[in-house]
Formats: C-alpha cells, sequence, structure tokens
C-alpha cells in the first residue's frame, strides 16, 4: 500500500515539476509518444437510404481504422492456410460476394453450405446472415474465422500472428487508443471497413433521388411497375428487403437440408425460411439463392412462376387465389430483369477506397 501510494506520488510530482520546465525526464517521454489523434470518417446516409443500425458512437469510423479494417478484410494470415482472406469469398467486383461460387469455399478447398452474400450496406442491417446467425455487425467475422470449411483458425493464433507481423503494431496503434492488437480492435476495425461500404450510386438510385436527369426507359418502367405489385412486399423498400425471414418455396435441397431460420430460432415455424436478400447490385451477385442453386435471373424468375413447391412455412403471400407461385409471361420476366439491372452499381464495385490494391 505505502510503496504503491508513493510510486503514485512520485510520478504525480515528476510530471507536475516537468511541466513547469519542459525539460525533466518525464516530460520528455510523454512528449516523445506520438499523440492519438486519427482523422474521422464521415458516414455520409444517401438521401433515399433509412437510418443506420450500427451504432457509430460505440465504434466511430476513422482514416487509421479503416486502413487497418481494410487491410485485415484483405489478410489470409486470418486463416489457418494463410491464403483464405475474408475477400476471398467477398470479391469486390461482384459486390463483394464469391463469384461462380455455389457455396462458400474456404480453407484446403472445402466447401460449406450456403452462397456467400454481398457485403454491401452492413451498416442498416438488423441481423446477419441468410439465417441471421449473427446480431451485430462486429460479431459476424467470429464465424467465418472459426468456421472448420471458411478460415479455420483462433483468435489466439490470429492475433499472434497479427502481433509477429511488422506491419500491424503501428497501425493497431494509429487506429485505436490503447494501441492493443485484442480481438475487440480487430472486430472493431473490420467493422469500420464494413461501415463505409455503402452501395447507393445505381441508376435507379439517381432515378429516385433525381439526379442528374437520370430517367427510367419504358422496359424499366413496366419492371418497376411488375416489380412494386409482385416483388416489393418482401423485397421491400430502398435496401429491397424488409430484413424478414421466409420460406419463398424454394424445394429443399436434400444434400444440405438446410432449415434456414429454425437453425437459429429453434421454431419450427421458421423452417426453411430464409433472410429476404437484398437485390441492390443483384446482376453482380450471381449465382442466387441461399445455396446458389440459380445461375441467372432468368432462372430465378422461372422458379417465382413455376418452380415453386408448397409446405407448411410457405410465406402466405405466394398462395394467393389458391394459386402456388408468381404468374408471369416472358415478357414480364424480360421487363423485371431490366428494372433489376438497374440497381447495379458499378461505382460501388470498382471503388478504389474498397479495394485490395
Ligand atoms: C469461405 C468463404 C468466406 C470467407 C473466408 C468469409 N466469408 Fe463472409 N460470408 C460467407 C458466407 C457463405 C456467408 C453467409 C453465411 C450464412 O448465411 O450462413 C457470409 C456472410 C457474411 C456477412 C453477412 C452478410 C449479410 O448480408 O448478412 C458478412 C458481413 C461477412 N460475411 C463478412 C466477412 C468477413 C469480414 C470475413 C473475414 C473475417 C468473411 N466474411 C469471410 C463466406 C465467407
Ligand atoms: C414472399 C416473399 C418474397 C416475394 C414475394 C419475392 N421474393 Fe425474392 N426472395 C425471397 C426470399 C426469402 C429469398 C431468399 C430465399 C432463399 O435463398 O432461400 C428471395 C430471393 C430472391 C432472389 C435471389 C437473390 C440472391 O441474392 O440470391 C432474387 C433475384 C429474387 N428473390 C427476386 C424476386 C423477384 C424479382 C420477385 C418478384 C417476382 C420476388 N423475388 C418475390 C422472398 C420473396
Amino acid at each position: 500500500m505505502r510503496v504503491a501510494f508513493l510510486v503514485k506520488f512520485m510520478f504525480f510530482f515528476i510530471l507536475s515539476c516537468s511541466s513547469d520546465s519542459g525539460q525533466e525526464v518525464g516530460y520528455e517521454d510523454v512528449d516523445n509518444k506520438k499523440a492519438f489523434n486519427p482523422t474521422p470518417l464521415e458516414v455520409v446516409i444517401p438521401a433515399n437510404f433509412p437510418d443506420l443500425t450500427y451504432d457509430l458512437s460505440l465504434n466511430p469510423p476513422t482514416q487509421e481504422g479503416f486502413a487497418l479494417g481494410k487491410r485485415l478484410f484483405y489478410e489470409g494470415k486470418l486463416s489457418s492456410t494463410g491464403v483464405i482472406s475474408c475477400g476471398e469469398c467477398h470479391r469486390q467486383e461482384f459486390s463483394f460476394t464469391h463469384h461462380k461460387h455455389i457455396v462458400s469455399h474456404g480453407v484446403n478447398g472445402l466447401l460449406g453450405t450456403r452462397n456467400s452474400p454481398p457485403v454491401q450496406n452492413m451498416a442498416f442491417l438488423n441481423e446477419f446472415n441468410w439465417d441471421g446467425a449473427a446480431n451485430h455487425l462486429d460479431m459476424q467475422p467470429i464465424i467465418p474465422i472459426t468456421s472448420e470449411v471458411e478460415m479455420n483458425e483462433t483468435f489466439t493464433n490470429v492475433l499472434a500472428k497479427l502481433a509477429a507481423d511488422e506491419n500491424y503494431p503501428p497501425l493497431f496503434e494509429a487506429a485505436f487508443e490503447n494501441g492493443k492488437i485484442d480481438t475487440a480492435n480487430m472486430l472493431k476495425a473490420l467493422s469500420q471497413f464494413m461501415v463505409m461500404m455503402i452501395s447507393a450510386d445505381s441508376k435507379y438510385d439517381k432515378f429516385t433521388r433525381n439526379e442528374g436527369g437520370i430517367s427510367l426507359n419504358e422496359q424499366e418502367q413496366a419492371g418497376q411497375a411488375l416489380f412494386e405489385s409482385k416483388c416489393a412486399s418482401c423485397h421491400a423498400g430502398t435496401l429491397f428487403t424488409d430484413q424478414s425471414y421466409r420460406n419463398n418455396g424454394l424445394p429443399i435441397d436434400p444434400k444440405y437440408n438446410d432449415m434456414g431460420r429454425k437453425l437459429v430460432s429453434g421454431l419450427d415455424t421458421d423452417a426453411q425460411k430464409f433472410r429476404v436478400p437484398s437485390l441492390r447490385n443483384v446482376e453482380l451477385t450471381l449465382p442466387y439463392m441461399h445455396d446458389g442453386r440459380f445461375k441467372t435471373l432468368k432462372d430465378v424468375l422461372d422458379f417465382y412462376d413455376s418452380g415453386m413447391v408448397n409446405s407448411e412455412t410457405l410465406d402466405p403471400v405466394l398462395t394467393n387465389n389458391g394459386k402456388l407461385g408468381i404468374p408471369l409471361t416472358e415478357t414480364e420476366k424480360e421487363q423485371l430483369i431490366t428494372f433489376l439491372k438497374t440497381l447495379t452499381d458499378t461505382n460501388f464495385a470498382f471503388d478504389r477506397r474498397f479495394a485490395e490494391f
């Protein structure tokens, strides 16, 4: 007790003396330590978007935190084999999906059971993954890092690898006041990167916001009208999802027997329900559905028209008038596809801020 008190007292004494002269050892030590002074990054919410769900006050993005998060996103050391980064399954040119991969492809070529969804507008979602297994963006990366078929690594190992890499200590120090290479800071940095990944610059957006005299042509407008009447009850609002879990009538694939939301809630009434996906950038995010079973948008529309199967949890919207599915003519399918392509935001897919190199 007494010693501790003395040490504290001396520390106080050194500091108070030094501030008079500026010449004492204690003062110089403080002065030499680089001041923590990161540059804040503004999160601009597009005019046609809802409020953020991500609480920025708990993890305010900074240039330094973003830079660290981006490096971590493209870092193979997050996986046991050293080569599978987040960016491997979430490729920017395809709005951060795993292009042409039906289900995710992780360490040593191991296959998962689900298709990699786009990482875009994450700061507006309530829950994450096809079944909502993660309810906070900061927690999401724990799943792929520790999944045996994805990155198959432990946080202890990842943190040790980062600490041993001379690039990381200065990046962590610049991004976080305590400068620690720990789980919390790593997850916060990844979130800062993902929070900034807002995609809101498609033709549809410019048209909605009345920007630059952009308008939709006749075919696109016809598609939009169809979409509003046949699809927007689930793919709702400007995010093109109401974020609910629904069974849209896909026949169950016995290979995976994926029960969707039931795996999280434990409820039979949630069997085969999956989160309604956003359709932003849908032109780029093929293949489609939770298990990537459809290659093209035409395949998807053929399914809605005539491929649906009934089951106990099928969404009631899809059995209207006692008839299964959403009847669509070939012309209507073309119009819908033309409209869906107005949701492509190439500026986002090629935005240098998010690019690996
Ligand atoms: C092996 C491929 C793979 C790797 C590596 C991977 N992911 Fe994913 N990611 C997926 C798949 C597949 C899903 C959907 C999982 C599910 O629904 O069960 C997903 C889901 C997500 C989601 C949720 C998206 C949404 O719409 O809810 C985010 C965010 C995400 N990943 C970020 C990351 C980050 C960050 C990393 C690196 C730490 C990472 N992913 C590594 C394949 C991968
Ligand atoms: C009853 C709600 C509902 C309606 C109505 C609906 N969808 Fe969906 N849609 C979903 C759900 C749920 C999924 C994901 C299903 C899964 O993967 O198991 C989905 C998936 C999709 C996908 C795949 C997206 C991806 O990233 O994999 C596309 C494209 C799509 N829907 C387009 C449409 C279109 C176009 C319409 C109107 C013709 C429509 N949907 C009507 C609920 C709905």
